[in-house]
């Protein structure tokens, strides 16, 4: 009977993510663990130092125009906010339990707070300026429907364990408090795209660069995506779709750092 008991946790998770979506769990850089916020479990018992700020709810907003796009609801600061500390070119790895979605791009940014990390309490991140630092979408053909996303290979939900989203944080960016906005956007689902958002708070530290995104590069959230771009509006099941390999990530370019 005990030996069950592995067994019948791992398929409780298992359904518990069927019905459910997803969202970042942790943070990791090197071999260092950062806990995320646990959207199961009120604020007011989440004391220890979080670095991701407050989400309520696994499941997607559905709108490219959702006043919560930036962050997520409610996106404040956890009730014990911190931050994590990493020097600039060095790599930041998402950790989702269980992700299900296959296919739509997944996208990185970052938003300067000021000097200090402190200075990201009191941002209205609605109002802030984003630049993105990376992204993957359709790696592979044959076509939209059938071909191997970023985000089919992160899929992770039959074999259980964590899924890793390893991104290097610009070499050339200033140093500095910074939010971090991790975007996983997924079309499986015809013209109803849906939009997983999480932020972070970052020091960067040993910043070679005098800069970071400005002019062409900065976007708003919600701003940066129209609801009728062919990318978000899409139904990637289409005949029309057969054979058709590309696709443009929205949100406009890499800043080149
Ligand atoms: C990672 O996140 C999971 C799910 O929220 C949590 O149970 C676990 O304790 C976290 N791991 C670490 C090392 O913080
Ligand atoms: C950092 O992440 C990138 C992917 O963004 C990967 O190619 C590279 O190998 C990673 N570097 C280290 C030192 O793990």
């Amino acid at each position: 009977m005990a030996s069950l008991l592995p067994l019948l946790a791992a398929l409780a998770a298992l359904l518990r993510s069927a019905h459910a979506h997803g969202g970042l769990n942790n943070y990791t850089v090197g071999e260092t663990w950062y806990p995320g916020f646990d959207p199961n479990l009120p604020a007011s018992l989440q004391l220890h130092p979080i670095p991701q700020r407050q989400y309520n709810t696994i499941s997607p907003l559905f709108s490219a125009t959702d006043p919560a796009l930036s962050c997520n609801t409610p996106g404040t600061p956890a009730p014990s906010q911190s931050h994590i500390t990493l020097p600039a070119g060095a790599n930041l790895t998402a950790i989702y339990y269980h992700w299900i979605h296959p296919v739509g791009p997944m996208t990185v940014w970052l938003s300067r707070c000021g000097d200090s990390p402190h200075d990201c309490m009191t941002i209205d991140t609605a109002a802030a300026s984003w630049f993105k630092i990376w992204e993957a979408g359709l790696l592979e053909g044959p076509d939209l429907a059938t071909g191997m996303w970023y985000q089919k290979r992160f899929q992770n939900w039959e074999g259980g364990g964590e899924g890793r989203w390893e991104v290097r944080v610009p070499r050339g960016l200033r140093s500095g408090g910074y939010i971090v906005r991790h975007e996983v956007m997924s079309v499986h689902v015809e013209n109803r795209a849906q939009f997983y958002v999480s932020c972070g708070h970052l020091e960067v530290v040993r910043g070679e660069g005098e800069g970071e995104g400005e002019g062409e590069w900065m976007v708003r959230f919600p701003g940066a995506y129209r609801q009728d771009d062919p990318s978000i509006d899409i139904n990637i099941y289409a005949e029309e779709m057969v054979g058709v390999t590309d696709y443009i990530i929205p949100g406009g370019p890499v800043w080149p750092g």
